[in-house]
């Protein structure tokens, strides 16, 4: 029944933690959040990460984490906004599930976005957000299976996603 990953793919501050995390609750599926997963691992935070180690080892702690789901339980991913410009990352969630990009207007990103926690925008500020918009946006929907609209709010998100998950998958008794 449901035997594919699916991978949330999309500009940091789009919604796929928020997004995922609820519609995998609502849906009694398993829910991984790749940030958290790396922090947990490395018992740092990826701000500390960055700083200490540099990005170059949070992408490859970022591949290899993405190697060590597909040999668990299929879950709903919420992955990392970068993680989209390997293709060997594209390549392994190709191979092992679902590909769904949550599309926010850049505007709408730009309104809320939470800068700290995010340490390659940080230090530029918005105005590296939208460099990194129009630097991914071509990569999202190229490598998408689905484009999910997420530009009316957090519940419209939550029941679109839903949506998706359910006719996928034939969830429809839960
Ligand atoms: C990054 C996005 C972050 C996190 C890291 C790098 C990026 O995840 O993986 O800070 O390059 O866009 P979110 O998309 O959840 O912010």
């Amino acid at each position: 029944m449901f035997d594919r990953n699916i991978f949330l793919v999309g500009m940091p501050g789009s919604g796929k933690s928020s997004l995922g995390k609820k519609t995998a609750a609502n849906l009694r599926l398993p829910y991984v959040d790749m940030d958290k997963r790396i922090q947990d691992i490395m018992g740092m935070t990826i701000v500390e990460m960055f700083a200490q180690y540099g990005e170059d080892s949070f992408r490859v702690a970022e591949t290899n984490l993405l190697m060590q789901i597909t040999r668990e339980p299929t879950a709903v991913i919420s992955t990392g906004g970068g993680s989209v410009m390997n293709p060997q990352n594209v390549k392994i969630m190709k191979a092992n599930g679902l590909i769904i990009f949550i599309d926010r207007p850049l505007e709408q990103i730009l309104g809320d976005i939470k800068l700290d926690r995010r340490p390659n925008l940080a230090a530029k500020g918005l105005s590296e957000v939208e460099k990194v918009y129009y630097e991914r946006i071509d990569t999202y929907r190229a490598i998408a299976d689905i484009t999910l609209d997420n530009s009316n709010g957090y519940y419209a998100g939550v029941a679109a996603l839903e949506r998706i998950i359910r006719l996928r998958f034939g969830l429809y008794a839960i």
